[in-house]
């Protein structure tokens, strides 16, 4: 058969939308700008143990919860899920059996994340070693919402691009930047009217507190593409101080060079905020 030139645009335009689900995208996503680690991964002598890679751990203790991680590897009761079960969980916050999932994963970014792309995390993760390793069960003593938005059908996803509509895309579901850079109020963090002015309070390992900064134009303004970058690859500010180790660094030193463009578009175009 013969392709017709619409055909081709068609199979072009397709593509540019729907990568299939792979394991290389997969292991691209978690181990780089999704940075499932951050908090699946348990604590060695000198900072996350890779050795136990998403074998889970508590992540926070507040007066409102202790949120442990559990293990995500085929060590963990994942292994017993199908992977429409994992997809859903990932994506909606909803395990089987309805039990919903809570805070700190960011939830509702995630829920927009693309079906190719859930399920590039669900390749990985069936993949990644097993390890037996049981963290134990968070405790909620606050409300938590019945779900974090509708069902999701399907979702093709956002073509991939230098463009700021990608940029929104890893900054919101994929990076969950803005999780952690917008002030959080009664019922969550303040999208509508603070999305990126900093200010979430975070208690260091040594009992010290780090506030997240504000990183729309009113403070980046002034900052380089390239400062933005270094940054945001390796946490060393333009006057050479390091920022505090509360983001995952060793996954967004990995993001090709165009994902970090989309980015830095997508920050240089937020509504400014104070
Ligand atoms: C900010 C911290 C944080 C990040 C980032 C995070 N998680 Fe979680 N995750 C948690 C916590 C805490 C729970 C358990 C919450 C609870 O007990 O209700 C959890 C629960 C889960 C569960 C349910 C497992 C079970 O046995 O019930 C899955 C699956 C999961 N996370 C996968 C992921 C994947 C995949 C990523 C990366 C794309 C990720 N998480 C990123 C904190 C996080
Ligand atoms: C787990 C929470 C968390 C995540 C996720 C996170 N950040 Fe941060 N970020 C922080 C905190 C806290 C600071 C301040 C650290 C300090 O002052 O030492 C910070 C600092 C920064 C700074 C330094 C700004 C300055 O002028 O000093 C930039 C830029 C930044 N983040 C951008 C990003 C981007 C882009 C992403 C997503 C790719 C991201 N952050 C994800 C918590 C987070």
């Amino acid at each position: 058969m013969r392709l017709t030139l619409g055909m081709a645009l068609l199979a072009l335009a397709a593509g540019g939308v729907r990568a299939e689900p792979s394991l290389e995208r997969g292991t691209y996503l978690v181990e780089g700008p999704m940075a499932c680690g951050n908090c699946h991964t348990p604590f060695g002598e000198a900072g996350l143990d890779m050795t136990r890679a998403l074998a889970g751990r508590v992540v926070e203790q507040n007066d409102r919860f202790t949120a442990i991680a559990p293990n995500i590897t085929p060590g963990g009761r994942v292994a017993d899920w199908s992977d429409e079960e994992l997809a859903r969980a990932i994506r909606e916050g909803i395990r089987p059996g309805d039990a919903i999932i809570g805070p700190p994963m960011p939830m509702e970014l995630y829920h927009d994340l693309s079906d190719d792309d859930v399920m590039s995390v669900v390749l990985y993760l069936r993949r990644v070693p097993a390890v037996e390793n049981d963290p134990g069960q968070s405790v909620y003593a606050m409300p938590r919402p019945a779900a974090y938005g509708p069902p999701v059908a399907s979702n093709p996803g956002v073509p991939q691009g230098a463009t700021v509509e990608y940029g929104a895309y890893i900054a919101g579901p994929l990076a969950h930047c803005l999780a952690c850079h917008t002030p959080l109020g009664p019922d969550g963090p303040l999208y509508d009217t603070k999305l990126g002015a900093g200010g979430v309070l975070f208690e260091m390992p040594d009992g010290s507190v780090v506030r997240s900064v504000n990183i729309t134009p009113t403070r980046i303004g002034d900052t380089s593409d390239e400062e933005l970058d270094r940054m945001i690859r390796t946490g060393v500010k333009p006057d050479g101080h390091h920022l505090a180790p509360v983001m995952p660094f060793w996954g967004y030193a990995g993001m090709t060079e165009d994902d970090m463009a989309a980015l830095i578009l997508y920050l240089r175009a937020l509504p400014p905020r104070f």
